[in-house]
């Protein structure tokens, strides 16, 4: 018998004001049509003044839990992955932790910037193998509205805020790649690329700081990097692009979804694009995806799912799951 982690419930949430393409148009020089054409993006959601990243992973997180029919002190560990967690800390993984009213456990974050869900599901699903934990809270959550310099039409366009949720269990497999569970994982990094995608604040500066990206070196890494870890991964369980059901990649830009899923022999249907209305919620686009993905009937129990992503570091990776 094969140990796996496998996906309970999944949830999300998106904090309530919209902000279309056109609000940048009045502030800045932009146009819907350069955003779109560009990007893929037309909408993002901006936190409320005072609502924090925490605020909507706790919103992520008890969707995720009501759809696993669970309760916060079922679970044995939360594990967030975020780049705007409220403070410097404590974590924001306990102050989510306080507030679903979870009393026993641990939480930490995980920051791998864009690809951090990739990476907090695979520390996640060591969690589960190894036997530290039965049941993990796994939430991707941001605030990147907050460190957006308004006046760099570069970047400004780009990001928006949200969270999404996933709840792992441990469950016996047969050890085949029918199994439910995560199947596969493949990270990456190279700080080689640390000043391509960076905040130029925190501990050393003494601000907070604003998002600093040369957008075209990174969308170069991207379209290799992606293609690539996706390909590795499957590769460890011998699985090929005709395996896959749905790949869910990192949602930053439409046109490197679409290279990525071009690359992986994938056709765009059986990719699920939430882009155009979260714009890049960095660490929550891919569980904000899954959750969005199943909502709407694409994501099946059974299928198989990929979800790769890329940001700042660099850091990248895929994660196969049988959903
Ligand atoms: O999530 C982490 C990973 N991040 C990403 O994956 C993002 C990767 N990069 C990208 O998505 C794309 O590079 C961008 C969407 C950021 C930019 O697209 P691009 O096709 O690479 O455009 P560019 O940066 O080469 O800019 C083209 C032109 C420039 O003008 P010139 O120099 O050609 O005259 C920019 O100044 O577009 C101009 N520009 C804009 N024009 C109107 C840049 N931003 C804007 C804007 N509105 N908002």
């Amino acid at each position: 018998m094969t140990l796996r982690a496998v996906v309970k419930g999944v949830g999300h949430y998106l904090p309530e004001r919209v902000v279309p393409n056109s609000e940048f148009e009045e502030k800045i020089e932009t146009s819907d049509e350069w955003i779109r054409s560009r990007s893929g993006i037309e909408r993002r959601h901006f936190a409320a003044e005072g609502q924090t990243t925490s605020d909507l992973g706790i919103r992520a997180a008890q969707a995720a839990l009501a759809d696993a029919g669970l309760q916060p002190n079922d679970l044995d560990a939360i594990i967030v992955a975020t780049s705007t967690a409220d403070l410097t800390f404590p974590s924001a993984a306990t102050m989510i932790q306080a507030g679903l009213g979870m009393t026993r456990g641990f939480a930490f974050d995980v920051q791998a910037v864009c690809a951090g869900f990739v990476f907090a599901l695979t520390n996640a699903n060591g969690l589960i193998l190894s036997g530290s934990a039965k049941r993990v809270l796994v939430i991707g959550a941001e605030t990147f509205s907050r460190i957006m310099d308004w006046e760099d039409r570069g970047t400004c366009v780009l990001f928006g805020d949200g969270a999404g949720a996933l709840i792992l269990e441990a469950e016996e497999g047969t050890g085949s790649t029918d199994d439910r569970g995560i199947l596969a994982t493949d990270l990456n990094s190279d700080g080689q690329y640390r000043d391509i995608l960076y905040v130029d604040g925190g501990v050393s500066t003494g601000t907070t700081g604003y998002l600093r990206m040369q957008g075209k070196e990174v969308f170069r890494h991207a379209i290799e990097k992606l293609a690539q870890t996706a390909h590795t991964a499957l590769d460890k369980i011998g699985l090929t692009g005709d395996d896959v059901d749905w790949i869910v990649p990192h949602q930053a830009n439409l046109r490197i979804i679409k290279g990525t899923a071009q690359r992986m022999g994938v056709p765009m249907e059986r990719v699920v694009v939430t882009v155009q209305d979260h714009g890049n919620t960095s660490a929550a686009s891919i569980p904000l995806a899954l959750s969005v993905g199943k909502e709407r009937g694409q994501i099946k129990q059974g299928d198989l799912v990929v979800t790769e992503a890329i940001g700042g570091g660099l850091a990248w990776g895929s994660v196969v799951i049988r959903w």
